[in-house]
């Protein structure tokens, strides 16, 4: 069964965006498929990922209004195993359209339950609000990555956010949990960032994600070429960090599945059992 995980956060230009698009990106790269589902009406991600705007074209919209299966959505691209339900900006009607609706807060949820057979991860990517779009992708979420700077008052935000996630938890999505916090547009050069993120260490303990996502204008230049980082520039290290951060989650859900030989941070020669992804994929 595939592994819902939705990219929130109520502020803007924490690097969701980002995060979505190259979390997705390694996933397929690791030949796992996978589905990216642009929950946010700005369309960023359908954006960077090279679709472009096109009013006639299936989105989120229509399966949030059931006018439109999961399956008819799902737009192929550039990387064999990932697909995407683009957004597009009509889905700020949504939020108004759907206050009198039938389980409103279950519309992505019931959309994309028969996807989940074909699907190792769905990866949404959610507006930078706490609103009906938000809601539908944490009711339809297995659990929520959250990205964030590693500045001073970021946990106040946060708190809102996690007291979103409990409530949610309480009366909508009693299976929902927190896949991690992950650091963005990190500087480990700057006390402050080092600081913060001991800080944030204490507070999230293990949920803090192993990697960090560095500052890095590789990740910022792709979405205008339409690429993901790791077809843009793989050796970047914005590339590579999310190659990583990908590793990280995939062995978070196929504990038994180590590094495939050949990779940097493979273990010890000859130590390699290295399950590839699509073992792992029969295995999920
Ligand atoms: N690690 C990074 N290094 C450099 N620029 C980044 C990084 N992450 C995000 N950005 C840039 O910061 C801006 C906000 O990121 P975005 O992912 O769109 O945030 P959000 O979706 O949370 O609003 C974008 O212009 C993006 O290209
Ligand atoms: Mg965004």
């Amino acid at each position: 069964m595939g592994r819902v995980i939705a990219v929130a956060n109520q502020k803007g230009g924490v690097g969701k965006t980002t995060t979505a698009i190259n979390l997705a990106s390694s996933f397929a790269a690791a030949e796992v498929n996978t589905l990216l589902i642009d929950c946010d009406p700005q369309s960023n991600a359908s954006s960077g990922l090279g679709l472009a705007k096109d009013p006639e074209r299936i989105s989120t919209y229509h399966l949030l209004m059931g006018a439109a299966s999961g399956e008819g959505a799902l737009q192929r691209t550039e990387l064999e195993q990932l697909w995407i339900i683009p957004s597009h900006k009509n889905l700020i009607g949504a939020n108004l359209e759907l206050v009198e609706a039938e389980r409103r807060e279950f519309r992505l949820r019931d959309a994309i339950e028969p996807l989940r057979e074909r699907f190792q991860f769905i990866v949404l990517d959610c507006p930078p609000a706490l609103d009906l779009l938000t809601l539908n992708a944490l009711v339809a979420a297995d659990s929520v990555l959250i990205p964030m700077q590693a500045e001073y008052f970021a946990l106040e935000g946060i708190s809102e956010l996690l007291d979103t996630v409990e409530r949610i938890k309480a009366a909508l999505n009693p299976e929902l949990a927190v896949e991690g916090v992950v650091l963005t547009m990190y500087d480990d050069r700057t006390s402050l960032a080092k600081q913060v993120s001991a800080e944030l260490k204490k507070y999230f303990g293990e949920k803090l994600c192993m990697t960090s996502i560095p500052r890095n204008i590789r990740l910022a230049e792709a979405p205008s070429h339409g690429k993901p980082a790791l077809l843009y520039d793989v050796r970047s290290r914005g590339a590579e960090s999310y190659i990583r951060l990908a590793k990280e989650i995939i062995a978070h859900y196929f504990p038994q599945a180590t590094e495939t030989p050949g990779t940097p941070e493979a273990g010890t020669p000859g130590e390699g059992e290295g399950a590839t992804a699509e073992e792992m994929g029969k295995t999920a």
